[in-house]
């Protein structure tokens, strides 16, 4: 079936026992065995849910895997996912990702012996080169938080394959409307399912899918081992959000062009990184391996620190906030904001300056989204 019908029936049949059409929140920790020796289905939440069940064959339909895993966090999922490697082993990580991944590797894994190389996956022959004999995954971020590069995962894949690697995908800015590292060769897709997967801003939430059956079960067993499940109400509400994610992309995606390039002749901004302009330095790529642009792009203003700490405050209808993905438009600032828990010098050699903003483009009308720029942009001196 198509994506839109798969958004909203995969996983989900209507209840057996009252035929509710909408799947229950099943809220509960622990379900009655028939017998010592006979647990049904589910036996207990942190080990499977029915809501966390369908949630998770919901998402492995939309990203084509065969196992979908949901986690409490964007965070809880990697860290899950990252507890399959040991102490000794090597990661090539992109050089341009999300803050807290940063942390996450930098702080996190490399105190545990996991040997890390930011490399700029972009560049093929960087990539070679810094595989060894004990590198076993690739984290690729593609379109990267929050300065939109955009690389080949055909060409990263191929790679890794050659020599026997992982590579994982963080599909969170695209979703899966608008890409499918699976189908290039990416072995695990990651998902903050807490932005455009749920899309409202009311669910912190992760994800894994796979298409391997054996990676989906070693995962399932760090998921149940390890415990970094959602609740279910959480579960609910992200399958809820879920069934709109086509119609919110196309929205997202067409009033973040629309501002873009709006933005990108205003004499205030310096310029705009989004992939869907042709200015951007792999705006070919970015159209031939997605199925669009997205809702979040950022650019760099004219001016320092005042200027965007001023543009920041002036907009109306923008909320000052992290995160993205929800129907509401949120302006924020990398190098004060989500990107704050790298060092200063990581964030400057990754291109995060004082004077680059983000923004998540909600589902208001273009119009009024348009008009708050232009009125602040206009209050600047
Ligand atoms: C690209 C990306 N990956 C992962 C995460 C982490 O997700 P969470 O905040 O749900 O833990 C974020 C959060 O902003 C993100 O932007």
């Amino acid at each position: 079936m198509k994506f839109r019908t798969r958004a909203i029936h995969a996983g989900q049949e209507p209840e057996p026992l009252h035929g509710s059409v909408m799947t229950p929140v099943y809220q509960t920790s622990t379900f009655a065995f028939e017998a010592p020796d006979k647990p049904r289905t589910f036996d207990y939440s942190r080990s499977g849910n029915p809501t966390r069940q369908a949630l998770e064959e919901c998402l492995a339909s939309l990203e084509n895997g065969s196992r979908g895993l949901v986690f409490a966090s964007g965070m809880a999922a990697e860290t899950t996912l990252l507890l399959q490697y040991q102490a000794g082993d090597h990661f090539v990580v992109s050089d341009e990702i999300y803050g807290g991944t940063y942390r996450l590797m930098m702080n996190v894994m490399q105190n545990k012996g996991i040997e890390i190389t930011l490399v700029d996956l972009s560049d093929l022959t960087a990539l070679e080169d810094a595989i060894r004999d004990n590198t076993r995954m690739i984290w690729i971020e593609t379109p990267t938080n929050p300065l939109m590069k955009v690389v080949d995962l055909e060409a990263i894949t191929g790679i890794a394959q050659k020599h026997g690697i992982h590579t994982v995908c963080d599909n969170t800015f695209l979703s899966p409307y608008f890409q499918n590292p699976l189908d290039l060769g990416v072995d695990m897709v990651l998902h903050s399912t807490t932005k455009y997967i749920n899309g409202h801003s009311d669910v912190v939430g992760g994800a894994i899918v796979v298409k391997d059956a054996a990676l989906g079960e070693k995962l399932y067993f760090l998921q149940n081992a390890t415990g970094a499940v959602p609740g279910p109400w959480d579960c609910f509400l992200v399958l809820r959000g879920l069934k709109t994610l086509a119609l919110r992309m196309e929205a997202h995606n067409q009033n973040a062009l629309d501002l873009a390039q709006y933005l990108e002749t205003h004499p205030a901004i310096k310029s705009v990184l989004h992939p869907g302009l042709s200015s951007h330095p792999q705006h070919a790529l970015a159209t031939r391996q997605a199925r669009g642009y997205g809702g979040t792009f950022s650019f760099f203003m004219k001016g320092g620190l005042e200027a965007a700490y001023h543009l920041l405050g002036a907009l109306k209808l923008h909320s000052q906030a992290v995160s993205l993905g929800g129907v509401e438009s949120l302006i924020e600032h990398p190098w004060s904001m989500t990107h704050i828990s790298m060092p200063e010098a990581a964030r400057l050699e990754m291109g995060i300056t004082e004077n680059l903003v983000r923004v998540s483009v909600g589902l208001e009308d273009i119009e009024d989204i348009k008009a708050d720029f232009s009125q602040a942009l206009a209050s600047l001196t």
